[in-house]
């Protein structure tokens, strides 16, 4: 559910018109609503937020300071992949000990800054790198808090792209060995193993991977109480699917019901990790048409926004809805949405049916409120977009947009002729 929908012709976010945002900001320009993010929030604190649950929104969906520190007011944590996203959302005001930090490259200098800003933990990917954390750990003297991520080979059913819990996958290790694991981490003197971390892929639309996973964690944990290993904390990763092509993913309130009981009373803190289901509908890209182009075999609309501004449809094919903010009624007609940049995978939508654009048209791309803007790129030299918070008749800048300055900024242009 989100807050952007015509009222009369005009395609609003909230009260606000995006004719009004496109001729304030300029385009291409990232709009979120607060209202569908703090909907979106919500929803998770009451589903998984009982019993002392923890919702970590994931940063790599979208790491913009503004949203954290609205996500950090309803009381979020943070799951991070980076000591960059640690820092992004310790400024946004997160808890540090609602943080927990997972990705199989951790580097020694990350490990050390994690661990001296008291992380709640580690989410371990691999051996080697409990090792590598034993050892930074020792040597701050300090035991790291720690959870092995375990691959429980689920097929989530989703873009073979963002499936991160399948067998082949380079994610977490493998659930049959996770025992011997837990036993040689127990061992390591300055680790304490205090939970165990799950994720199986993203925009799953499906509950039964879901629940799937979790039973064979179960199992897992189940056998580790009887070798004496006692977990406190439950981390089960982020991944529901939101709606971009007509998906009935559920929400939430549903998901928790379907995963909670199966817990029964281990004495488990929950902990989830959503970033898409809290972001994605919650921001839109909005976009105006430079130029319109009909060839033998083709018919174009070149738009301000590119693949370095949104990268999902040319990196994975995904399908984001494109409408016009002017609501008109133009024949349908199948068209290619295609950005500015020199290469023929730029498109934001191929082969599409839509009403016909026209040259100096604002279009807005739904559902880009995650992964959007924290995948883009300087691709062709071309400044970040601006981004724009909307709440009610409100409006206000979060991300200025990028200038050509900004693109030499930390270039160091010396004598070299
Ligand atoms: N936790 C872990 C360990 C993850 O790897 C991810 C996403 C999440 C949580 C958040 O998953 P979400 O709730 O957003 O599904 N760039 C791709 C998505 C990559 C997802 C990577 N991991 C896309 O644009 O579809």
């Amino acid at each position: 559910m989100h807050y952007f929908s015509y009222k009369g012709d005009d395609l609003h976010a909230e009260d606000v018109r995006f004719e009004e945002l496109g001729r304030e900001y300029g385009t291409p320009l990232y709009v979120y609503s607060k209202r569908t993010l703090l909907r979106h929030m919500r929803a998770y604190k009451k589903a998984f937020g009982g019993g002392g649950g923890i919702v970590s929104f994931a940063l790599k969906a979208n790491s913009n300071g503004a949203i954290l520190r609205l996500l950090a007011s309803e009381g979020a944590g943070a799951d991070v992949v980076s000591g960059g996203e640690l820092f992004r959302a310790l400024k946004a005001g997160i808890p540090a000990g609602k943080t927990v930090y997972a990705g199989v490259g951790k580097t020694a200098d990350e490990i050390s800054y994690a661990l001296k800003k008291n992380i709640l933990m580690f989410n371990v990917e691999s051996d080697e790198e409990l090792e590598k954390i034993n050892r930074v750990a020792g040597l701050a003297g300090r035991r790291a808090p720690v959870a092995l991520r375990v691959n429980p080979d689920i097929d989530p059913m989703t873009h073979p792209y963002i499936s991160t819990g399948l067998e082949k996958n380079k994610f977490g290790l493998p659930i049959k060995d996770a025992l011997e694991f837990y036993v040689r981490a127990l061992k390591m003197k300055n680790i304490e193993i205090i939970g165990v971390h799950e994720h199986i892929g993203s925009q799953l639309t499906e509950l039964a991977p879901f629940r799937e996973a979790l039973e064979k964690v179960l199992t897992l944990i189940d056998r580790l109480r009887d070798s004496g290993i006692k977990l406190k904390y439950l981390d089960l990763g982020g991944g529901l699917g939101i709606r971009y092509d007509g998906e009935k993913p559920p929400g939430p309130g549903t998901l928790a019901k379907n995963l909670l009981p199966l817990l029964k009373d281990r004495g488990l803190t929950v902990i989830v990790e959503p970033g898409r289901s809290i972001a994605g509908n919650a921001g839109v890209l909005l976009t105006r048409c430079l130029y319109t182009k009909k060839t033998a075999r083709k018919r174009f609309a070149i738009v301000d926004a590119g693949m370095n501004d949104l990268i999902r449809p040319a990196l994975y094919g995904s399908y984001h809805e494109i409408i016009p903010v002017r609501r008109n009624r133009r024949a349908r007609m199948k068209m290619d949405v295609v950005g500015p940049i020199c290469e023929s995978g730029d498109f934001l939508a191929a082969d599409r049916f839509m009403p016909g654009v026209k040259a100096g048209e604002l279009l807005c791309v739904l559902g880009a409120g995650a992964y959007g803007f924290s995948m883009s790129s300087n691709y062709n030299s071309r400044p970040h977009p601006a981004e724009v918070m909307v709440d009610g008749g409100r409006h206000w800048l979060i991300r200025k947009r990028g200038t050509y300055r900004d693109l030499i900024r930390s270039e160091l242009v010396g004598s070299e002729l």
